[in-house]
């Protein structure tokens, strides 16, 4: 695809793009957006480097993927319920986001993406690492491929708890929510189809057993992790991200606060509502 408002530079084979010549605080031009949604759709994950966010852009900014819509279990901002505040601490417990996931699939109409934003970065480490999930689906045999046409994923969100930190991450009181998804989702824009499962959330499929399902549910999660599948973002203060929720997984690398790395590491996440997966 070529760009004639924006710089494309492409971060890894498999996916992710840094964007240049965007100043994402302004409301950007029909063309600018155009574009930027493009790349969106091409590289699955783009990020803007430098850019000077107050909650307000940052929610400006998001809203041209889409409505953002508020975290049901953890609390956003009082001003800007559906933007929450990604603390990571030394010496908290490793849960939220420690698994590769797909954001939010046990809603019913899970996400269409999600922008993050860095506000404390630590000296080193607390990279994001993203997963291409049409790759995963597309290295499928086509035995494999046709069996999982007809499977739903039954995704379930684990304890509301485990979405809030002590003293950093406040909660929503909730019961735990599941949805039945395809495995295998066709994506609205592109039409292409991928893979619809994550170690995070995917528990076992519609009318079988867990103990059924899990050999192929891990079988599925540790082909779709293959490094040759993936990107991995190194952040900078005031780099902000925007990923297509539908057709990648992502987990952040927590690696700077363990005994000795005692960094904080604080993020803005504006998540934008999305369809039912078909
Ligand atoms: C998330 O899982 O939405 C956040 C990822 C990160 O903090 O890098």
């Amino acid at each position: 695809m070529s760009y004639r408002h924006i710089e494309v530079s492409p971060l890894a084979g498999a996916l992710g793009a840094e964007i240049g010549g965007v100043d994402v605080s302004r409301p950007l031009s029909p063309e600018v957006r155009g574009e930027v949604l493009d790349a969106l759709h091409e590289h699955l994950v783009i990020f803007f480097r430098d850019q000077e966010l107050d909650c307000a852009q940052h929610h400006a900014f998001a809203s041209n993927f889409g409505p953002p819509i508020p975290h049901p279990f953890t609390k956003g901002l009082d001003e800007w319920p559906e933007t929450i505040e990604i603390i990571r601490s030394p010496g908290e417990p490793y849960n939220w986001d420690s698994k590769f996931h797909s954001d939010l699939m046990f809603l019913e109409e899970p996400p269409m993406g999600a922008s993050l934003y860095a506000l404390e970065i630590p000296p080193y480490g607390g990279d994001t690492v993203f997963v291409n999930m049409y790759l995963a689906y597309e290295t499928l045999s086509e035995g494999l491929k046709n069996a999982l046409g007809g499977l739903q994923g039954i995704n379930e969100s684990g304890a509301p708890a485990n979405y809030s930190t002590p003293g950093a991450m406040a909660g929503k009181n909730g019961e735990p929510m599941a949805a039945s998804h395809p495995v295998v989702r066709t994506h609205p824009v592109t039409g292409r189809k991928s893979l619809f499962v994550s170690p995070g959330f995917t528990r076992r499929f519609e009318d079988m057993t867990d103990e059924e399902s899990r050999p192929l549910i891990d079988f599925l999660c540790e082909h779709a992790l293959r490094p040759e599948f993936t990107c991995r973002f190194r952040w900078s203060p005031r780099a902000i991200a925007v990923w297509d929720n539908r057709v990648s997984l992502h987990r952040a690398v927590p690696d700077f606060f363990g005994e000795v790395d005692k960094h904080r590491r604080v993020m803005h996440r504006v998540t934008i509502g999305g369809d039912r997966p078909v």
